[in-house]
């Protein structure tokens, strides 16, 4: 089925069955409850590659310490990198952190209306300038990220006919269908529906208010999932206390070089030394996934004394320091260490971990 079989009265009926679809089913989060487009920007930059429920309470913490534009662009960045930790892809927030300077400086610290200018801004592609547009001042833009490809690939029947529908098209197809009068909800209802009931392996075509409109109705190609490679780390965790006995504990960690091509100057655990591990039990395992490699990791306590032997940094420049546990919430933590280190109880579970809810890295198998 291509998209100019739809009719104009099939095109109203699906814009009202996905509608009121999002009305009793759309998830209540937080950057849901505001029209403000500078936390409407925050988020959607933090849920480019990102699963919702690892963004809750990310941006949740984040907005709380930088509630406007102007917060944020007088900060230093080193506190931006540290609240953005355990989101990954740390890229981002420090364009986010320019982008909101550029703004202070050159915008009178707001942000720009149109998608075209939005687009402008560093970190800001196609879809996040279609969402902040739609979502926070109603332009009638179509959002495409990899839900709503997936949404309108289906229901168009785009992925029968090509193997993989171009970019021109599914836009073309994403702004026939949507809704021009509520464009930012519209939107969100598409990015749902592909977030939650068209999922890619195993659609819940029972659950879906387009079935009717379905090109493919779940009988389509699957294309095969990504390979994950796997690798195994072993980190050494050294803990002493400062300045005598009563005074918190401090953690050996090493900041990575300010030039290493992924997470610069970021904190992390030290990598046990090479034979370390021999005959001794881990305090810790876990496992945590970034793009498409599995790290399988173990956690050995060493002796503060003995840190020299045991922990070696693999990264050429990366600096060794004791952090006090006070500190720890303060710099910039890769994710993996910041889950090792709540895992440990060494580092404060947000509020929302302690209640059970599933948040960051909970999909992780704890082996
Ligand atoms: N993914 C990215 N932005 C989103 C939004 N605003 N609603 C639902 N899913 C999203």
């Amino acid at each position: 089925m291509e998209q100019a079989a739809f009719t104009d009265q099939q095109v109203r009926s699906l814009r009202s069955q996905l509608l009121a679809w999002f009305e009793r089913n759309a998830r209540d989060l937080p950057w849901r409850r505001t029209h403000d487009p500078y936390r409407i920007w925050v988020s959607e930059v933090m849920l480019q590659q990102t699963r919702v429920t690892a963004v809750i309470d990310r941006y949740t913490q984040f907005i709380r310490r930088f509630p406007s534009l102007v917060s944020l662009a007088l900060a230093n960045e080193d506190d931006v990198l540290a609240l953005w930790s355990g989101l990954g892809y740390y890229k981002r927030a420090r364009m986010l952190h320019s982008a909101a300077q550029l703004l202070v400086r050159e915008h009178c610290g707001s942000l720009p209306k149109s998608a075209v200018e939005l687009r402008r801004l560093p970190g800001v592609g196609d879809y996040t300038a279609a969402a902040i547009a739609s979502i926070a001042h109603g332009e009638p833009i179509a959002v495409v990220d990899g839900n709503v490809e997936r949404v309108l690939t289906r229901l168009l029947g785009l992925g029968e006919t090509m193997r993989s529908p171009t970019a021109t098209r599914l836009k073309e197809a994403a702004n026939r269908v949507l809704d021009r009068h509520a464009p930012g909800l519209f939107n969100q209802a598409m990015m749902e529906l592909g977030a939650t009931v068209c999922l890619p392996r195993v659609p819940l075509c029972a659950q879906c208010p387009l079935q009717e409109f379905c090109g493919t109705r779940g009988e389509h190609t699957v294309r095969r999932g990504k390979q994950m490679l796997s690798r195994k780390i072993n980190y050494a965790l050294a803990q002493k206390t400062l300045g005598g006995s009563g005074n918190p504990a401090a953690v050996l960690l090493v900041q990575r070089p300010k030039d290493a091509s992924q997470m610069p100057g970021m904190w992390e655990l030290p990598l046990l030394a090479a034979g370390c591990e021999a005959e001794r039990e881990p305090v810790l395992r876990v496992r945590h996934s970034i793009t498409n490699t599995n790290y399988y990791v173990a956690v050995f306590a060493i002796d503060a004394k003995d840190s020299l032997n045991f922990a070696h940094s693999e990264q050429p420049g990366g600096r060794q320091d004791w952090v006090p546990g006070k500190k720890l919430s303060e710099i910039p933590l890769t994710g993996l260490a910041r889950k090792v280190l709540m895992r440990l109880d060494i580092l404060p579970k947000p509020k929302e971990v302690r209640r059970g809810k599933a948040l960051p890295g909970a999909e992780d198998i704890l082996m």
